[in-house]
Protein backbone atom coordinates (compact mmCIF):
# COMPACT_ATOMS: atom_id res chain seq x y z
CA UNK A 1 0.00 0.00 0.00
CA UNK A 2 1.43 3.59 -1.18
CA UNK A 3 0.54 6.33 1.34
CA UNK A 4 1.87 9.99 0.11
CA UNK A 5 3.18 12.13 2.59
CA UNK A 6 3.23 16.00 1.81
CA UNK A 7 6.76 17.47 1.01
CA UNK A 8 9.94 16.03 2.97
CA UNK A 9 7.75 14.15 5.35
CA UNK A 10 8.55 10.55 6.34
CA UNK A 11 6.07 7.80 4.49
CA UNK A 12 4.01 5.75 6.52
CA UNK A 13 6.25 3.08 5.17
CA UNK A 14 9.36 4.55 6.80
CA UNK A 15 7.43 5.46 10.35
CA UNK A 16 6.29 2.22 10.60
CA UNK A 17 10.09 0.81 9.85
CA UNK A 18 11.46 2.73 12.63
CA UNK A 19 8.83 1.55 15.28
CA UNK A 20 8.34 -1.67 14.05
CA UNK A 21 10.84 -3.79 16.29
CA UNK A 22 10.09 -1.61 19.38
CA UNK A 23 7.87 -3.09 22.08
CA UNK A 24 4.74 -0.79 23.04
CA UNK A 25 5.18 1.70 19.90
CA UNK A 26 1.20 1.88 19.32
CA UNK A 27 1.09 5.67 20.50
CA UNK A 28 4.30 7.12 19.34
CA UNK A 29 3.43 5.42 15.58
CA UNK A 30 0.29 7.27 15.94
CA UNK A 31 1.40 10.28 17.01
CA UNK A 32 3.74 10.52 14.11
CA UNK A 33 1.04 9.12 11.79
CA UNK A 34 -1.18 11.88 12.83
CA UNK A 35 1.42 14.61 12.60
CA UNK A 36 2.24 13.22 9.52
CA UNK A 37 -0.95 12.94 8.19
CA UNK A 38 -3.39 15.09 10.04
CA UNK A 39 -5.53 12.56 11.59
CA UNK A 40 -5.32 8.45 11.53
CA UNK A 41 -7.14 7.16 8.57
CA UNK A 42 -8.56 3.48 8.05
CA UNK A 43 -5.91 2.58 6.05
CA UNK A 44 -3.17 3.92 7.82
CA UNK A 45 -4.55 2.35 11.11
CA UNK A 46 -4.96 -1.00 9.45
CA UNK A 47 -1.43 -0.92 8.57
CA UNK A 48 0.12 0.35 11.93
CA UNK A 49 -1.73 -3.17 13.13
CA UNK A 50 0.02 -5.01 10.42
CA UNK A 51 3.87 -3.86 11.44
CA UNK A 52 2.82 -3.75 15.62
CA UNK A 53 0.66 -7.56 14.96
CA UNK A 54 -1.91 -5.92 16.67
CA UNK A 55 -5.72 -6.49 15.01
CA UNK A 56 -7.54 -3.99 13.44
CA UNK A 57 -9.54 -3.42 16.75
CA UNK A 58 -6.90 -2.97 18.99
CA UNK A 59 -5.34 -0.07 16.73
CA UNK A 60 -9.07 1.61 16.76
CA UNK A 61 -9.34 1.44 20.22
CA UNK A 62 -6.45 2.72 21.32
CA UNK A 63 -6.99 5.41 18.71
CA UNK A 64 -10.44 6.37 19.97
CA UNK A 65 -9.59 6.34 23.57
CA UNK A 66 -6.98 8.99 23.75
CA UNK A 67 -8.77 12.98 22.80
CA UNK A 68 -5.03 13.66 20.82
CA UNK A 69 -6.22 11.24 18.09
CA UNK A 70 -8.36 11.85 15.71
CA UNK A 71 -10.07 8.95 12.71
CA UNK A 72 -10.98 11.64 10.63
CA UNK A 73 -9.31 14.64 9.04
CA UNK A 74 -9.25 17.89 11.82
CA UNK A 75 -9.32 21.27 11.02
CA UNK A 76 -6.23 23.80 11.24
CA UNK A 77 -7.00 25.00 14.51
CA UNK A 78 -8.53 22.33 17.27
CA UNK A 79 -10.33 24.20 19.61
CA UNK A 80 -11.09 22.35 22.71
CA UNK A 81 -13.66 22.87 25.60
CA UNK A 82 -13.07 21.90 28.77
CA UNK A 83 -16.06 20.13 30.25
CA UNK A 84 -14.77 19.47 33.86
CA UNK A 85 -16.16 20.18 37.39
CA UNK A 86 -15.32 23.52 37.70
CA UNK A 87 -15.41 25.11 34.54
CA UNK A 88 -19.01 23.51 34.19
CA UNK A 89 -19.57 25.70 37.47
CA UNK A 90 -18.12 28.12 36.05
CA UNK A 91 -19.70 28.43 32.71
CA UNK A 92 -17.95 26.54 30.08
CA UNK A 93 -21.36 25.62 28.48
CA UNK A 94 -21.87 28.95 27.74
CA UNK A 95 -18.18 29.27 26.46
CA UNK A 96 -19.08 26.52 23.70
CA UNK A 97 -21.92 27.56 22.87
CA UNK A 98 -21.03 30.68 21.42
CA UNK A 99 -18.12 28.45 19.88
CA UNK A 100 -20.85 26.22 18.08
CA UNK A 101 -22.65 29.46 17.04
CA UNK A 102 -19.20 31.28 15.73
CA UNK A 103 -18.06 28.39 14.43
CA UNK A 104 -21.38 26.78 12.75
CA UNK A 105 -20.52 23.59 13.92
CA UNK A 106 -21.36 21.10 17.14
CA UNK A 107 -18.75 20.11 19.78
CA UNK A 108 -17.16 16.89 17.58
CA UNK A 109 -17.01 19.30 14.34
CA UNK A 110 -14.86 20.56 11.43
CA UNK A 111 -15.64 23.29 9.56
CA UNK A 112 -16.51 22.25 5.82
CA UNK A 113 -12.39 24.45 4.73
CA UNK A 114 -10.63 22.44 7.17
CA UNK A 115 -9.82 25.42 9.40
CA UNK A 116 -11.84 24.13 12.84
CA UNK A 117 -12.12 21.02 14.51
CA UNK A 118 -14.44 22.09 18.24
CA UNK A 119 -13.92 19.37 20.87
CA UNK A 120 -15.26 19.12 24.47
CA UNK A 121 -12.50 17.71 27.18
CA UNK A 122 -12.19 16.82 30.23
CA UNK A 123 -10.27 18.50 32.99
CA UNK A 124 -7.15 19.69 31.72
CA UNK A 125 -5.28 20.66 35.11
CA UNK A 126 -5.69 23.81 35.16
CA UNK A 127 -9.26 24.46 37.10
CA UNK A 128 -7.63 27.39 38.81
CA UNK A 129 -8.04 28.95 35.20
CA UNK A 130 -11.98 27.63 34.94
CA UNK A 131 -13.36 28.27 32.38
CA UNK A 132 -10.55 26.94 30.27
CA UNK A 133 -9.70 26.14 26.48
CA UNK A 134 -6.80 25.01 24.27
CA UNK A 135 -6.32 26.38 21.14
CA UNK A 136 -3.87 24.06 19.46
CA UNK A 137 -1.90 23.20 22.44
CA UNK A 138 -2.11 26.51 24.12
CA UNK A 139 -3.75 26.96 27.09
CA UNK A 140 -6.38 30.11 27.79
CA UNK A 141 -7.97 30.57 31.33
CA UNK A 142 -10.57 32.90 32.91
CA UNK A 143 -12.71 32.53 29.49
CA UNK A 144 -15.57 35.13 28.51
CA UNK A 145 -17.97 35.49 26.28
CA UNK A 146 -15.53 38.52 24.73
CA UNK A 147 -12.31 36.83 25.22
CA UNK A 148 -13.67 34.22 22.88
CA UNK A 149 -14.97 36.44 20.54
CA UNK A 150 -11.37 38.64 20.71
CA UNK A 151 -9.82 34.85 19.63
CA UNK A 152 -11.74 34.04 17.32
CA UNK A 153 -11.74 37.52 15.76
CA UNK A 154 -7.46 36.60 16.02
CA UNK A 155 -8.01 33.40 14.53
CA UNK A 156 -9.92 35.07 11.17
CA UNK A 157 -13.13 34.17 11.84
CA UNK A 158 -15.56 37.00 10.74
CA UNK A 159 -17.42 39.51 13.69
CA UNK A 160 -21.25 38.55 13.68
CA UNK A 161 -22.94 40.92 11.81
S1 LIG B 1 -12.26 21.35 35.15
FE1 LIG B 1 -11.54 22.57 33.50
S2 LIG B 1 -9.42 22.67 33.90
FE2 LIG B 1 -10.15 21.38 35.45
Amino acid sequence: MAVSSPHDQPTLQEILDKYSQEEGALIPVLQEVQATYGYLSKEAMRAIGKALHLSPAQVYSVATFYAQFHTRPSGKHIIRVCRGTACHVRGSDQILAVLEKRLGLQAGGTTPDLQFTLETVACIGACGLAPTMVISEETYGHMTIDKVQRLLKDLGVQAEE
